[in-house]
């Protein structure tokens, strides 16, 4: 083979598209339900924005976005997550004027260059959702809720809800001066990264995997110990309607994330079953961005969930998902004599709406029958010179094995009766 897809990139399957199409509609119909509507921007973005808005120190812009010139010079970046654009987009298109406070739900690929393994990827997809316009914390508690409630529909039990809260600039800039003072203490031991991080953005060091760093962070004081009234009020606040939600959760102290847009609440979804990338989903509050973006001030919050992570818990977990559907009626004819009359059957039953398959590659009877089983189809409608001396053809029952003649000016009638939804 002379082409290959680029590392860290897959080709959904067909099998596998109609899973991820499962969840998505799943999620369509729960974030609709609860008032959120579709949205989609553009794959790739000014690199300024991912820049600005998520941080200038995050492990995403220092080593992980694909940037690149357009033909123009501009610098464009393909996007690395959802919500800087769904920021951009709102302000751009006064969303605000046509709903507010604005409830968004999206499907996106997203593009960052990480280490590509099990859960990990240059490329992939994720489900997100975002609100607008509300501050206070029972907005924070309904996002979490419909996250909890989106993987109990999907049929997942096997996941923790975790919450924190990480505070508001004001709170930050105490606790960022005693957790620099922490890390100078134990300087020689941290890795390079961590060295620059404790410079630029100390708590940036909560992300790192180096096993000396984390014991050194395991060590290091918590920002929710240093939290001002108003951030700690708001989070009891999420508790609170949390609780009353009836959604389970755990509150992990360490729990920072990789983005400078949050603070107050933050909060992430992971599974025992998915090895080192355990994260499901995840979000937090992002109140100053949209004023960092350029609009007035208006609080935000949401999350996004992985969806090939989400996949991978569904098989850990042993969720059945309907891939392939079946297929209504697979028309099977003996001898060439006869194509052209399964043809006009074809098309007749799918201008029905009916899905309906037939071989076009000269297959026996009995190989017909096999793809016909294969295709997993619920009718097998079979022309045969017996029947069509009679004007009729057979019809099975591939379920229970019954088969009927049924006259063919009464067979799209007949079918479209006993099939549901025909
Ligand atoms: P994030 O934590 O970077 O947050 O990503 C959310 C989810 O996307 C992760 O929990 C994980 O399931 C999945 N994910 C992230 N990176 C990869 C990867 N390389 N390969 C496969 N899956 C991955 C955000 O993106 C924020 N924009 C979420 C948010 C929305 N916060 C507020 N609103």
């Amino acid at each position: 083979m002379k082409y290959k897809a680029i590392k860290g990139t897959r080709d959904l399957l067909p099998e596998e598209m109609f899973k991820k199409r499962y969840v998505e509609n799943v999620a369509r119909k729960l974030f609709e339900s609860w008032g959120y509507l579709p949205i989609l921007t553009p794959v790739f973005e000014q690199t300024e924005l991912f820049v600005r808005s998520i941080g200038e120190t995050t492990d995403i812009v220092q080593k992980e976005m694909y940037t690149f010139l357009d033909r123009k010079g501009r610098s464009l970046t393909l996007r690395p997550e959802g919500t800087a654009p769904i920021v951009r987009a709102y302000l751009e298109n006064k969303l605000k004027d046509f709903r507010n406070p604005t409830k968004l739900y999206y499907f996106m690929p997203m593009f960052r260059y990480e280490r590509p393994q099990k859960g990990r990827l240059r490329e992939f997809h994720q489900i997100g959702l975002e609100v607008l316009g509300v501050a206070g914390p029972d907005i924070d508690a309904e996002v979490i809720a419909i996250l909890a409630t989106y993987f109990d529909m999907l049929g997942l039990s096997t996941y923790e809800v975790r919450v924190n809260t990480i505070g508001c600039r004001k709170c930050r800039a105490s606790y960022t001066r005693k957790l620099r003072k922490h890390l100078k203490e134990s300087f020689e031991r941290l890795c390079i990264d961590c060295q620059f991080r404790y410079k630029a953005n100390p708590m940036r060091a909560f992300d790192c995997k180096n096993r000396q760093c984390r014991s050194v962070l395991n060590r290091a004081p918590r920002i929710t110990d240093y939290i001002c009234d108003e951030c700690q009020k708001h989070f009891e606040g999420v508790k609170h309607f949390l609780n009353l939600s009836g959604t389970k959760f755990v509150v992990d102290k360490g729990l920072v994330r990789g983005f400078d847009y949050y603070e107050k609440t933050t909060f992430e979804v992971v599974s025992p079953l998915l090895g080192a990338q355990s994260a499901i989903g995840a979000g937090g509050r992002y109140d100053p961005l949209i004023a960092d973006c350029g609009g007035s001030e208006t609080p935000g919050i949401g999350f996004a969930i992985g969806v090939e992570r989400l996949l991978l818990q569904l098989e850990e977990e042993n969720v059945r998902v309907d891939s392939l559907p079946p297929l209504d009626i697979y028309v099977c004819f003996l001898g060439e004599d006869l194509l052209d009359e399964a043809l006009r059957i074809v098309f007749d039953l799918r201008r029905k709406g009916l899905s309906v398959d037939m071989d076009y590659t000269h297959r026996s009877l009995k190989g017909q029958f096999k793809v016909a089983d294969r295709l997993n189809a619920k009718y097998v409608v079979i022309v045969a010179p017996e029947e069509q001396e009679i004007e009729s053809v057979k019809v099975r029952n591939m379920a229970s094995g019954e088969e009927k003649i049924i006259k063919k000016e009464m067979l799209i009638k007949d079918l479209m009766e006993i099939i549901p939804g025909g």
